[in-house]
């Protein structure tokens, strides 16, 4: 890249596979822009990584402590191009060993959207290849089918990422019912708020899970957000304030406060909620296969408490590596393939969709 700002990384480096096209192979190359990472990749049959390119803005937006849209969608104009073009050559193809063009179309920062919606509808034109919009939420669940290749629907699961905290029934590919989601504030938005609350700057979700590692997770009792009447809906704004009035007291008592506590006491309060509800939601409604998706998905505490409240039950627990929990094209690629074997195939006036509904 010529931004010495912007870090480049090919989140397939690992992978190793053999990138050799063989008869009925499906290749999908997949761009994903909406918000601050400008991703592309190349997967087969939905599984495979053969490339997934990520060029991420955060060292950009944390001087500003979040994401700021005008910046995001022109750095995203300056990384699309050499981000495809990086992600052909890594993965060993070129544009005629595509099949289709898969790309997020929804919902996102319009702006950063439009340059991934826009570069996706100039290579399918110019290449005559079959286009396919794809919902960044069927995305994030679709990464679970690339690290496990065994799984397969229905399963159910929780969808916790910086702009989205969803209980979703997968019933088959590309087929989703949201049974629960926030009123408020998504869980990341929470961490991320929290975090810069007490000085950890952007973006705080890492931050937390690291420094409270550190602290004492029953120090602080923060509130537990309950919805009456809808046991697997959330809301987080109530111990996001509670935070603020929590360090705001200790500042006008001049008490000094502990971060590592508040951290640890607030993740536990946020995880002890998003594995109840998904527990509870996956026994009400059935299901014995529970996967997690998005950024949040990253944190160890969720990813622990889970794992003992799905062995409790005897439910079996899914989740991406990190890389694919957080925001990156390889996972549209997976879950553009569904769509391109379901037939769904999209027009040139395909347009981004920043309110995109997942229903
Ligand atoms: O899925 P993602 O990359 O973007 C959205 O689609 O929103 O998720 C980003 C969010 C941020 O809010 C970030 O703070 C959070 O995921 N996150 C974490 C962790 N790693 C990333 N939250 C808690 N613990 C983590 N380890
Ligand atoms: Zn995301």
């Amino acid at each position: 890249m010529t931004d010495s700002n912007i870090s480049f990384i090919n989140a397939a480096e690992k992978t190793n596979i053999n990138s050799k096209k063989n008869t009925g192979d499906v290749y999908v190359l997949a761009v994903e822009s909406s918000c601050d990472e400008t991703s592309a990749a190349v997967v087969r049959n939905g599984r495979d990584v053969l490339s997934n390119i990520i060029a991420s803005q955060i060292d950009i937006h944390k001087i500003y402590g979040g994401v700021v849209p005008e910046i995001a969608s022109r750095k995203h104009i300056e990384c699309i191009n050499p981000v495809i073009e990086e992600a052909l050559r890594k993965a060993a193809v070129t544009l005629s060993d595509i099949d289709a063009i898969c790309v997020t179309y929804g919902p996102g920062l319009v702006g950063s959207l439009l340059v991934g919606v826009s570069a996706a509808k100039a290579i399918a034109f110019a290449e005559d290849k079959p286009l396919i919009g794809v919902h960044h939420i069927g995305g994030h669940i679709s990464a679970n089918y690339i690290c496990h290749k065994e799984l397969e629907p229905p399963f159910m699961c929780l969808v916790v990422s910086g702009g989205h905290t969803n209980i979703v029934e997968v019933e088959n590919y590309g087929k989703y019912k949201v049974i629960g989601r926030t009123r408020d504030d998504a869980a990341g938005e929470a961490f991320d708020k929290v975090a810069r609350t007490i000085g950890l700057g952007y973006p705080g979700g890492a931050k937390i899970d690291a420094l409270s590692k550190e602290g004492d997770e029953e120090k602080i009792a923060f509130p537990r957000g309950h919805i009456e009447g809808f046991p697997y809906d959330f809301s987080f704004s109530g111990i996001k304030s509670s935070v603020l009035n929590y360090v705001n007291g200790c500042n006008m008592k001049g008490e000094e406060y502990n971060r590592a506590d508040i951290a640890a006491s607030f993740q536990k309060a946020v995880v002890d909620v998003l594995v109840e509800h998904t527990i509870s939601a996956a026994k009400e409604y059935g299901y014995t296969k529970i996967a997690m998706a998005g950024g949040v998905a990253c944190n160890t505490s969720l990813r622990k408490e889970m794992q003992e409240a799905c062995g409790e039950a005897g439910f079996k627990l899914y989740y991406p590596e990190a890389v694919l929990c957080t925001d990156n094209a390889a996972m549209i690629g997976a879950a553009g393939y569904y769509e391109y074997i379901n037939g769904v195939r999209h027009g040139y006036d395909l347009n981004a969709v920043a309110n995109l509904k997942f229903e």
